[in-house]
């Protein structure tokens, strides 16, 4: 194998159900892997043959790695087999490896059929091997070595490897139900919802166990890649480096941990939970996971501040015959009831039965079920009160925060006393707004670890981990509208909004490097031109009196106070509310 080629830089593409990619973004970065922008469906990276091999291994949301080959300009069929003919085949297959190609087809203007699009890169692939190794390699479509991905949508096409399979197959589904979720996008929605194994879980639908399983795996820190039955695709490469897949593999094995809050599951069927215990084991998770039978009109949460994620029977195979309106009802009843304090997310594909559960939901993110579009819904329910909170209600003093939600309740920030009108201003930046780049990210997570900001705002700053979680969970959510603010070029800070329609609430950060220098006046009346609500709130700690003077700049009126806690743990503060009303526009 050629070694300078086997060192350089690749670019690998990491496939993602739609609606998870800022997820996949968040685990790629958190793996020190410098992912780029996210496309739909897909989250490219760059690295070595060890960033790929890292990637297959630790990836809980990917559905698969690709080793990107080549990008090219197809209009014809002759088009397409040249592009593949010209690429570096030999560097990946050896005299004896077969392959198989997989093709998919989208808005070409002559080809149209998939199967003859592979036809023609796998004819490409056939005789450029043949010209090095003088023979033809073999085709096995069941059980290749190497798997050829051709994706031709319009007249552009991409051909790359797959690294490793489908990533969904871990191997642990020994026994399954109707409608189990995928793997993959099981440990996304918890992702998303910000599990971290810190929370007790619970998933009162929980069929086949995947969410348990996905959560057990999560909580105890074991990779994915960890528990899988069947090797990589890579493993089967000619170039393959088994010890630096060894020193990767030890490497997952150190993260390992205890889980320090209970897995729940519980279902209605009785084979449902053979199916799920026997999974659990498979993946070497049963001592972690509590599976009973129980029927979900009677959940009871398992513990304070519990995650409850589940996916519901939706009547199309789990739970035909049921009456469906009443069991969302009566489980809807159920949470107000029994789980006060939790945070709860159904993946619901069918929206009238959501409306059953009779809970306002804080968030409905769209995701991607296979072809199914769906909804995570998100609901928060208030402790004590065992209700979702209603209109102009915070969750403040209900052992959530507001923190938790896209964008802290407190962000306001500006410059200890001197503010943007205060004293010793520095010159006035050139203040825009764009929206977040990905390079970003590092940057707002420091501004939010200084410890004076962080006593500004009364909001605890969040550890890398829970900040990507974080910031994940806001670039998914259609609903947040957010801001990266530049002062003279650079990352200052950011803007956000987010909440229901309603009661929409701003917030922003700005590091301490551009406080006292009127940024953040200039940064929230741009976004406020951005926006378009007609009445927005904000909330900023009493002691933060710059923070004040700049939203009342920017035409908030305090229009009540509250104390409330904010972040993780908990920190309590004393706030204004602020309230800022579109003006009437003259004609
Ligand atoms: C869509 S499946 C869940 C699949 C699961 N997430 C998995 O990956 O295997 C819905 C599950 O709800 C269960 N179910 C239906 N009615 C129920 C009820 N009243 N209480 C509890 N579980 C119920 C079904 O037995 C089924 O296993």
């Amino acid at each position: 194998m050629p070694g300078s080629w086997y060192t350089r830089s690749m670019r690998y593409l990491a496939t993602v159900a739609k609606g998870l990619e800022a997820v996949v973004w968040g685990e790629l970065s958190a793996l020190g892997l410098e992912p780029g922008p996210p496309r739909p469906g897909l989250v490219p990276f760059e690295g070595g043959w060890e960033a790929g091999y890292r990637a297959c291994l630790r990836l809980r949301a990917a559905r698969r790695v690709l080793l990107e080959l080549g990008r090219f300009e197809a209009s014809h069929a002759d088009g397409l087999y040249a592009g593949a003919r010209a690429l570096r085949w030999p560097d990946h297959f050896g005299r004896k490896t077969t392959f198989a190609v997989e093709a998919s087809v989208r808005d070409h203007p002559s080809l149209t059929h998939s199967g003859y699009a592979a036809l023609k890169v796998k004819d490409a692939v056939a005789d450029a091997l043949r010209a090095v190794f003088g023979v033809r390699p073999d085709v096995d479509r069941e059980d290749p070595d190497v798997r050829v991905v051709l994706h031709l949508h319009g007249t552009s096409a991409t051909i790359a490897l797959d690294l490793a399979g489908p990533l969904h197959k871990r191997g642990y589904r020994v026994k399954t139900v109707p409608a189990p979720l995928n793997e993959t996008l099981a440990a996304g929605i918890l992702l998303l919802a910000g599990y971290d194994g810190t929370a007790a879980f619970a998933d009162p639908f929980c069929g086949s166990g995947t969410l348990c399983i996905e959560a057990a795996l999560i909580a105890s820190g074991t990779a994915p890649g960890l528990v899988r039955k069947v090797r990589f695709g890579f493993q089967r490469w000619p170039g393959f480096r088994d010890r630096t897949f060894q020193r990767l593999v030890e490497e997952a094995r150190a993260a390992a941990r205890r889980p320090s809050s209970p897995i729940l599951g519980s279902d209605a069927d009785g084979r449902a939970l053979i199916a799920a215990r026997d999974n659990a084991a498979a993946a070497g998770m049963s001592e972690w996971i509590r599976f009973e039978r129980r029927d979900a009109r009677e959940f009871v949460s398992p513990g304070p501040g519990c995650l409850v994620v589940s996916n519901p029977p939706y009547g199309d195979h789990a739970g035909a015959g049921e009456d469906l309106p009443a069991l969302y009802r009566a489980f809807g009843d159920a949470l107000k009831r029994n789980a006060g304090g939790a945070t709860a997310y159904l993946l619901c594909g069918n929206p009238a039965l959501a409306k059953c559960v009779g809970l306002r939901a804080a968030r409905r993110i769209p995701l991607w079920n296979g072809p199914m579009e769906c909804r995570l819904l998100e609901y928060r329910m208030v402790e004590g009160a065992f209700r979702t909170p209603g209109k102009g209600e915070s969750a403040a003093g209900t052992g959530e925060s507001l923190g938790e939600t896209p964008g802290p309740g407190r962000r306001g920030v500006e410059g200890a006393v001197s503010g943007d009108g205060g004293e010793a201003p520095g010159p006035c930046p050139r203040v825009d707004l764009r929206p977040p780049q990905p390079g970003d990210l590092p940057i707002l997570f420091e501004h939010q670890r200084d410890p004076e900001a962080a006593h500004m705002a009364a909001f605890p700053p969040r550890d890398w981990e829970a900040f990507q979680a974080h910031w994940a969970k806001i670039l998914a959510d259609p609903e947040v509208q957010v801001r990266t603010v530049l002062a003279d070029g650079k990352v200052a800070g950011d803007l956000l909004c987010w909440g229901p329609a309603e009661e929409k609430e701003v917030g922003y950060w700005i590091g301490r490097e551009f406080w006292g220098r009127g940024v953040a006046t200039r940064a929230l009346a741009a976004f406020l031109g951005v926006l378009e609500f007609p009445v927005l709130f904000a909330h900023v700690a009493k002691h933060n009196v710059a923070s004040r003077r700049v939203l009342e700049k920017c035409g908030f009126k305090v229009c009540g106070e509250m104390r409330r806690a904010c972040g993780e743990p908990p920190l309590e503060a004393d706030e204004f509310v602020l309230k800022w009303e579109r003006a009437e526009e003259t004609p």
